[in-house]
């Protein structure tokens, strides 16, 4: 318990699914503190499921989560909550409050987590938008906003309790190239910053070879984690040619591997 760990999360032996429906089995990886994260897959392998099973919301089929050398799968509810709220997260797709301004939304975890007075709140959420580069924006409502100020709002707002451990569903999707390096360039200053340890799903690949420092690779046939380490050396070096494809562009041209770029017709049921 008191011996000293760079392991912020580790990941043993856990198999995810629904129903009885297994999608990931025999996944096995640590996340060190500090380190910024990516899990990589195929549309539909299972990336956001084993997110959700990271961040405790779900309990793996078999397994465990280690959370600083605690179990959130074994954690009792008021544990589990105690683990959980030291995370900040942002969900694939989603989601502000439309109904609520920008600050508003960015001020709901404190209200809710903490007893700090309005004024207090006030001066927080305008430090976690000033972060973002969304300073001026408290007053707009997430309708009024493009794509690219919504997803740093979003950011702003799984900011708002310091935690020290991030998770972002596919933070980038769906941004132009511009707009992504600068959500790129966010994340690499959360980190340095403020140490924070960062676990990231993304399919973007210019985003992954930018922040990442190591990624696990999982592949749905496969139904396990098919490649870890950092992403130069697995696109360059793999002994996984489905890997290799997966990492670089032109080989997924020419092998047509994954087909992570054209997600519109993806099918969900395998
Ligand atoms: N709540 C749920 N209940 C049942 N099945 C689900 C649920 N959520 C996801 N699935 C199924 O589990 C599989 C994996 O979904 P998941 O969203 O984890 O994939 P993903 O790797 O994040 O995909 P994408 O790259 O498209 O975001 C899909 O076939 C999906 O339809
Ligand atoms: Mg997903």
């Amino acid at each position: 318990m008191s011996e000293k760990s760079d392991i912020e999360i580790a990941v043993r032996d856990v198999s995810i699914g629904y129903g009885s429906r297994v999608l990931m089995e025999h996944l096995n990886f640590e996340v060190k503190t500090g380190e910024i994260f990516c899990i990589m897959g195929g549309s539909g392998c299972g990336k956001s499921t084993l997110l959700k099973h990271i961040i405790g919301l779900y309990s793996p089929m078999r397994g465990d989560i280690l959370i600083r050398g605690k179990s959130i799968v074994k954690a009792g509810g008021a544990e589990r909550q105690a683990i959980m709220r030291e995370f900040g997260v942002t969900y694939q797709g989603g989601a502000l409050f439309g109904s609520m301004t920008l600050a508003e939304n960015v001020a709901l975890p404190l209200q809710e987590y903490t007893d700090k007075s309005p004024k207090e709140i006030a001066a927080l959420v305008q430090e976690k938008l000033e972060l973002v580069d969304l300073g001026g924006f408290g007053d707009y409502m997430p309708a009024e906003l493009s794509g690219g100020m919504r997803k740093r709002a979003g950011l702003a707002r799984a900011m708002a309790l310091n935690p020290t451990l991030l998770f972002f569903d596919e933070p980038s999707a769906g941004l132009d190239p511009i707009t992504s390096a600068g959500l790129d360039r966010l994340i690499l200053r959360m980190r340095d910053r403020f140490g924070a340890t960062i676990v990231v799903v993304t399919h973007e690949l210019d985003s992954v070879f930018t922040i990442a420092d190591r990624v696990v690779m999982m592949e749905k046939t496969a139904k396990t984690i098919v490649a870890e380490g950092d992403p130069v050396s697995l696109r360059d070096h793999s002994p996984n040619p489905w890997v290799r494809a997966f990492l670089s562009r032109d080989g997924l041209k020419s092998a047509g591997a994954g087909s992570t770029e054209k997600r519109e017709g993806a099918q969900q049921n395998e």
